[in-house]
């Protein structure tokens, strides 16, 4: 089923359940919702025990008044069935629905998202309150989209679990020999005689298997995603004819989203920055890194489910957002591609851990503070921004960011225990064409490849389903390939390749990696510019963490080591390849290494930056569609900055005009401004 909205979707999570009590509340929220711009909210993701106060007895009334009232204020709902938390009685009745810890502890009732994913008891409960709310609602106007549990993530251990966990095993491998060798077995004697010896793993039993670890997560993420189709399915046995999302979260590692994504009509995703960790314009970055690999699910826009006013409850410090960050923070998903800006919360709950949260309404409750002032500024403007809606990002550069290869490596111990830096290298890469000012894809391994002129693998430590085939072809054909360091070093199986890394592509990046060395974060080497390299690199740059001894072939060095008994030995080294051409990165880099190769790179590759020159707290992205280009030019910095353009533009805002203009113009702080071309 398509997805598809005629108006930027503005709203939010709605805890109407909490304020039955006090209709004057309720009202008062409406009015507010409808001056600030508000057009949806998300209702009932946790509102099973009004729903459903005791089994068997429904309550929906309270809900359908909610959402008829607010459908004829103008404002649609996003409903969500309950399954993020049970009501008590469930627990009580059926304890097996609560989960077991990996320690084989069993949780007591309390909390959220902790129930067990293959309890028989649980999937009933959900279907049933599912179809009810399918049977109510699956054809009512107001309702325009439904939100699948709440963040699903986490893991059982319980018998059921287990029991499934080996027949996953089991039809998976079909043999206990062909287990015996996809997981090594033979490694401290620890072969299986049987399939009913498969365990999940665990701090109290097994975790030196990295095969079974792996294949764990996997059957966690499959069942995870079972769980939710079948919640679907529920939905669709009531009637329901709505499309389907669920709230996914950034850089979770806990589900395949590439597959999740599958079962959805729409992604969606809640991005909570912590502005507290960098430099505004890194973390604003780090997070639309996120955007993209959510939209790149499906290629399409997609929607920001949740995000935050201004402080939060739950990071650290609750640092506040200063005017205009909150707005900047929600075009910055806009210039990545979504299609929503929601809010997480309407309004505050009085108690409980969600209390002090961000909100559009806080305890006050009224219209005249500095947080409203600013998202109905916000609400009220994405009304001018309609053209934007189908527009998309088209990027000629994609990043390979792999949850199932996150599992390998990270499961993997050495060379490095302390911090692999895998999000990290992947997000330098990233960080490097931001500051070079384009757009880059972040796609999954699973991904057609062959639109892109770069493509960039950062330690892509395990490939499967023949991606090395489809990255050969894709340089054969004139693509430029970038790795990095710790690359094609396993099979899906965790099982080292035999033959040299990385495997299957030596020839492609024209050397085999031979040893890579791991040192403490303050070791340092270097990376030198060989004199006359073909990217014209001068620059000496700072190198860490790991360093890949690399035996030059048919490659040439642009940069050696500068230090240390591999002083001189290829650092960055390019190789001819088909119509194509590799570069091989050997070590992490400090920000400037990357920055300085990839704008070469990019160069070399005929991919010219938006803009000729990026101020550092500016970040640009562009969406288009057969008609206009749009450039979103955004600064995250204390002061204004001047950008220029060699290109005309009109704005479309904050200043919508026809009047075409090329040349200098100011980024106020913390301003966005979007071009027309
Ligand atoms: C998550 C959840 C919400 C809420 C927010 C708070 O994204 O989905 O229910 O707890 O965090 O930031
Ligand atoms: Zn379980």
């Amino acid at each position: 089923m398509e997805f598809s909205t005629d108006k930027f979707l503005f709203g939010g999570d709605y805890n109407p359940e909490q304020w039955l009590d006090r209709p004057d509340i309720l009202e008062e929220d409406v009015r507010m919702m409808v001056k600030a711009g508000v057009n949806v909210v998300s209702l009932g993701i946790f509102s099973w025990a009004e729903e459903e106060p005791e089994e068997g007895r429904f309550e929906l009334d309270w809900l359908a008044d909610i959402i008829h009232n607010l459908y004829d204020n103008g404002i649609y709902t996003i409903l969500a069935t309950p399954s993020g938390a049970r009501p008590r009685w469930l627990a009580e009745k059926y304890p097996e629905v609560l989960r077991v810890n990996e320690s084989r502890q069993k949780l007591i009732f309390g909390e959220r998202h902790n129930h067990c994913l293959t309890s028989e008891k649980y999937r009933e409960n959900v279907a049933i309150i599912d179809k009810k709310l399918a049977e109510r609602f699956g054809k009512d106007p107001a309702v325009i989209l439904w939100h699948i549990s709440n963040e699903f993530g986490g893991e059982c251990h319980c018998p059921s679990c287990q029991a499934a966990f080996r027949k996953y095993i089991q039809d998976k491998y079909q043999t206990v020999d062909k287990l015996n060798a996809s997981w090594w077995t033979k490694f401290w004697s620890h072969n299986y005689t049987s399939f009913d010896q498969v365990e999940s793993p665990s701090p109290i039993g097994e975790s030196s298997i990295q095969g079974l670890t792996l294949d764990w997560k996997r059957f966690v993420s499959d069942t995870t995603i079972d769980f939710m189709n079948k919640e679907v399915e529920a939905l669709r046995a009531g009637g329901a004819e709505q499309p389907v999302t669920t709230n996914m979260m950034h850089d979770y590692d806990g589900i395949n989203y590439g597959k999740m994504g599958q079962s959805l009509d729409v992604i969606s995703w809640d991005s909570y920055p912590t502005w507290q960790d960098d430099t505004k314009v890194k973390i604003m970055e780090n997070y639309s890194m996120t955007h993209d690999f959510m939209r790149c699910i499906k290629d399409k826009p997609f929607l920001m489910m949740e995000s935050c006013t201004t402080g939060t409850n739950w990071q650290p410090y609750s640092d506040l957002k200063a005017p205009g960050q909150y707005t900047n923070e929600a075009m910055n998903a806009i210039a990545h591609g979504s299609e929503s800006v929601q809010i997480f919360q309407i309004r505050q709950g009085r108690g409980s851990t969600e209390k002090l949260h961000g909100a559009l309404i806080d305890h006050y409750g009224k219209d005249d503070t500095r947080v409203y002032k600013e998202c109905e500024k916000l609400g009220n403007s994405l009304k001018d921004l309609k053209e934007l809606l189908n527009t998309n990002v088209d990027s000629k550069i994609a990043l390979i960011y792999d949850v199932e290869n996150k599992w390998a490596a990270e499961g993997s111990d050495g060379p490095r225990n302390e911090g692999l830096p895998l999000r990290e290298t992947a997000f330098k890469l990233y960080h490097a064409l931001c500051r070079y000012g384009v757009n880059c894809d972040v796609i999954d391994e699973d991904h057609d490849i062959s639109k892109y002129k770069i493509l960039i693998l950062p330690m892509i430590y395990s490939m499967r389903n023949g991606l090395e085939e489809k990255i050969k072809t894709f340089v054969e054909n004139g693509g430029t390939l970038v790795m990095t360091y710790w690359t094609g070093i396993t099979d899906e199986n965790d099982l080292v390749h035999l033959g040299g890394f990385p495997h299957d592509l030596c020839d492609v990046a024209g050397l085999r990696s031979e040893e890579i060395d791991s040192r403490p974060d303050e070791h340092e080497n270097y990376f030198v510019p060989v004199s006359g390299n073909e990217l014209g690199l001068t620059n000496i740059w700072k190198c860490t963490k790991l360093f890949d001894l690399v035996r030059l072939t048919t490659a040439v060095p642009l940069m050696t080591y500068g230090e240390d008994f591999y002083n001189g030995k290829a650092a960055l080294s390019v190789n001819a390849y088909g119509k194509g051409k590799t570069y091989y990165i050997s070590a992490d880099g400090e920000d400037g290494f990357f920055t300085e190769i990839m704008s070469k790179i990019c160069m070399a590759s005929g991919i010219m930056p938006y803009l000729d020159e990026m101020p550092e707290n500016i970040v640009v992205s562009e969406r288009r569609n057969d008609h206009a280009t749009y450039l979103f030019i955004q600064n995250f910095g204390d002061h204004a900055e001047d950008i220029y353009l060699s290109e005309t533009y009109s704005e479309i805002y904050p200043a919508r005009s026809d009047e075409k203009f090329s040349g200098k113009l100011t980024i106020p702080r913390m301003g966005t401004v979007i071009l027309k071309k």
